[in-house]
């Protein structure tokens, strides 16, 4: 197995992975917002490589918190269903602990649905400690037109 920094052509593979979770993720990670990230220094993509297959991804993102400090975020983390168990998520998130090391974070942070019960496995495992517990709000917007102002105010 490998792990390498994601490229263009690894968005389909990154989309069907997504899509093993949510469904509706599999198109928005297939039509360009990949290459939005790819080479931002604040943004690390991997992907794990198996016999050829990618079976595995990791998004984190590095942001300075007035409050608590600069710090990294994994923001998204798949291994496939077939793959578990192996060790990629390990490689995966110790790859990304070392960018944040290197990028002087002061802390590595997730936010995992409650509903993922393996994750709430797998984090303590690797040493992260349970912080809090939130409610997630979401306010959907509308969009917008060319210059910025809301087309149906
Ligand atoms: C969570 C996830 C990324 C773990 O990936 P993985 O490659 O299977 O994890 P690893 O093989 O590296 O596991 C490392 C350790 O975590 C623990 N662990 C992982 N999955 C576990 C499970 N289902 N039950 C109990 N412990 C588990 C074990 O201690 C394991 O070490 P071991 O296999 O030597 O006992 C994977 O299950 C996944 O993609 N789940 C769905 C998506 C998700 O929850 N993503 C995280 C949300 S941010």
């Amino acid at each position: 197995m490998i792990i390498r920094v994601a490229e263009p052509s690894d968005s389909e593979a990154i989309g069907r992975l997504a899509a093993e979770l949510d469904a509706s993720a599999e198109g928005k990670a297939a039509s360009g917002c990949l290459a939005k990230v790819l080479g931002r220094p604040d943004y690390l993509v991997l992907v794990a490589i198996r016999e050829g297959e990618v079976v595995g991804w990791l998004q984190a993102h590095a942001f300075d918190v007035l409050v608590s400090g600069f710090r990294v975020d994994i923001i998204g983390l798949v291994v496939s269903g077939g793959s578990r168990r192996s060790g990629i998520g390990r490689a995966l998130v110790g790859r990304a602990e070392r960018w944040a090391a290197g990028l002087g974070a002061e802390s590595v942070v997730v936010r995992s649905n409650t509903k993922r019960v393996e994750s709430h496995r797998f984090y303590p495992a690797l040493g992260y400690s349970l912080a809090k517990t939130q409610a997630v709000y979401r306010k959907q917007l509308r969009k917008r037109d060319p210059i910025g102002a809301i087309a149906n105010p």
